[in-house]
């Protein structure tokens, strides 16, 4: 694989795979059980399959720790040539229900899925903590552009240049939603400050009932140090061709604020101020953003 460029699909830069079949993913049809696990990417994706597969389960590891998290969870936007499998190809091939992973903005879904209804978990992280595991994973994944140093990739990233697009038009996209369908919004820092009541929340949503024991079970399985061991979650199982984990590890740091590391004093002010307008006039808080 080589690191594919980026295309637009109405506005929002895409690699070329996803550009050169947009037909296949905007017809894809939807089945009323699907499930959407939808962030913008190194939100804590992976962290929220695991625990939504954990509960699916009823908490048995044996069958969560059937394959790893690229096979288990089709991505739904993802074409051929690519490391992982073609989502709409996989996804034909699936058993309802089906637990669909997607970074798309909420505008691009394909329409089918609000026809049927369906629901849709939807995680946000800070944006400078996203900003920070985004480039670490530019670094590392073979297949995406690379990010060039910290100091033109944080003008990427306020720019939305780079795959999937900006990120305030991403959460505040999603937030918004909530309106019109059954989105659960969760917070990445929420789910660091309090798993339990998060995991919770999922069940809820979810229409499952489970045991505390099996909470606590879901707990321990899906958190950063049992998930950066499990190869099953860890993205061990992709070539180094493809990700790099001597570059940075997929299970990189799992922190808040890890921003604070990363960031000069004048990229912060910068940070700050395209933050203060580019969020003026949503109710959409974060707590770790300024
Ligand atoms: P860092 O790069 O900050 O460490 P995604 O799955 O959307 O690609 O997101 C990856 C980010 O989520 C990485 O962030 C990764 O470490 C973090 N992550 C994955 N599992 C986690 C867990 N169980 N607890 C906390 N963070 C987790």
């Amino acid at each position: 694989f080589y690191r594919f460029q980026l295309l637009p699909v109405h506005g929002i830069p895409f690699m070329k795979p996803i550009a050169d079949n947009w037909d296949r993913i905007e017809t894809f049809q939807a089945k009323p059980d699907d499930l959407l696990i939808a962030t913008y990417p190194k939100a804590g994706t992976t962290w929220m399959q695991e625990i939504v597969d954990s509960i699916m389960n009823a908490g048995d590891l044996k069958k969560v720790k059937r394959a790893p998290t690229h096979v288990r969870f089709p991505f739904l936007e993802i074409c051929n040539p690519s490391p992982v499998p073609c989502g709409v190809d996989v996804l034909e091939e699936t058993q309802s229900p089906r637990i669909i992973k997607t970074h798309l903005p909420y505008e691009l879904i394909p329409k089918s899925f609000w026809e049927h209804e369906c629901k849709v978990i939807y995680v946000a992280r800070n944006a400078k903590d996203n900003a920070v595991s985004y480039y670490y994973f530019d670094l590392m994944n073979k297949t995406q552009p690379h990010p060039g140093t910290w100091e033109e990739y944080v003008g990427k990233f306020l720019k939305g240049n780079v795959p999937w697009g900006g990120w305030f038009h991403h959460v505040i996209g999603w937030w918004k939603a909530r309106a019109k369908h059954q989105i659960l919004y969760v917070f990445y820092e929420d789910m660091k400050e309090d798993p339990k009541r998060e995991i919770r929340k999922v069940i809820r949503f979810l229409g499952k009932e489970l045991s505390e024991d099996l909470l606590e079970k879901i707990c321990q399985h899906t958190s950063f140090k049992a998930m950066k061991e499990n190869p099953m979650a860890n993205y061990s199982a992709m070539p180094d061709s493809v990700l790099d984990q001597s570059i940075s590890p997929f299970m990189r740091k799992g922190e808040v604020s890890d921003w604070k590391n990363h960031f000069t004093v004048q990229q912060n002010e910068m940070f700050d101020a395209e933050y203060q307008k580019r969020m003026e006039g949503t109710d959409l808080k974060f707590r770790c953003s300024i």
